[in-house]
């Protein structure tokens, strides 16, 4: 499968968020949420966009759980790494999970790359599982820290963008489920 390497470049975006990326012990509640509802399936891959920097607690759960992690994070990781990931991953993935990305990124036009990113890695029967911070939740956006962005959108605000790529989007469990075919 030939890659479209156009839709992993570095993003031009107004703020980059990379330090918003400040879990690093804990396993974030996407994880967590798919665990305890929708289960997570051994042997299968997950591509997990937007990953911050502190990798070590999501590779030990996934390790666990018998599924392979890869990571991508055009701010926080190195090229090579992310050229890596996505190399080994493209179009051979059954998951995808976008934790905490989506309100951090100002520009729609960003997001929805994001999503078609999703999209691009995945196997076409594959499940992406979003999770947003939603913050205040009022609708308005706002600058948290130099160089890092809060839409305080709530996570249903987030469905129609998501309903732009991926044709069948349901929310559960507090956490958004996107796939290209119906379950
Ligand atoms: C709040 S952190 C979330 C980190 C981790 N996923 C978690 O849930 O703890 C947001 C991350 O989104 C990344 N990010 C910002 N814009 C992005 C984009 N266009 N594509 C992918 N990741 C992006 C930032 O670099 C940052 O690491």
């Amino acid at each position: 499968m030939k890659i479209d390497w156009s839709l992993w470049e570095v993003p031009k975006q107004k703020y980059s968020s990379a330090n918003t990326s400040i879990n690093s012990g804990r396993l974030p509640r996407l994880f967590t949420v798919v665990k305890k509802h929708l289960g997570w399936t051994k042997d299968t891959m997950n591509f997990d966009i937007g990953s911050g920097k502190y990798l070590s607690t999501i590779h030990e759960f996934f390790t666990k759980h018998k599924i392979l992690p890869f990571f991508y994070d055009p701010f926080t990781l190195e090229w090579a790494v992310n050229t890596r990931e996505i190399t080994s991953a493209y179009g051979r993935v059954d998951t995808v999970t976008i934790s905490n990305v989506l309100n951090v990124i100002a520009e729609k036009k960003n997001r929805i790359r994001v999503l078609q990113q999703a999209k691009a890695i995945m196997k076409s029967d594959g499940t992406v599982y979003i999770s947003v911070y939603p913050k205040e939740g009022c609708g308005v956006g706002e600058e948290t820290k130099p160089d890092c962005w809060q839409s305080n959108k709530k996570l249903s605000e987030y469905e129609k963008e998501v309903g732009s790529v991926f044709p069948f989007v349901e929310i559960r469990h507090g956490i958004m489920i996107a796939r290209l075919t119906s379950s």
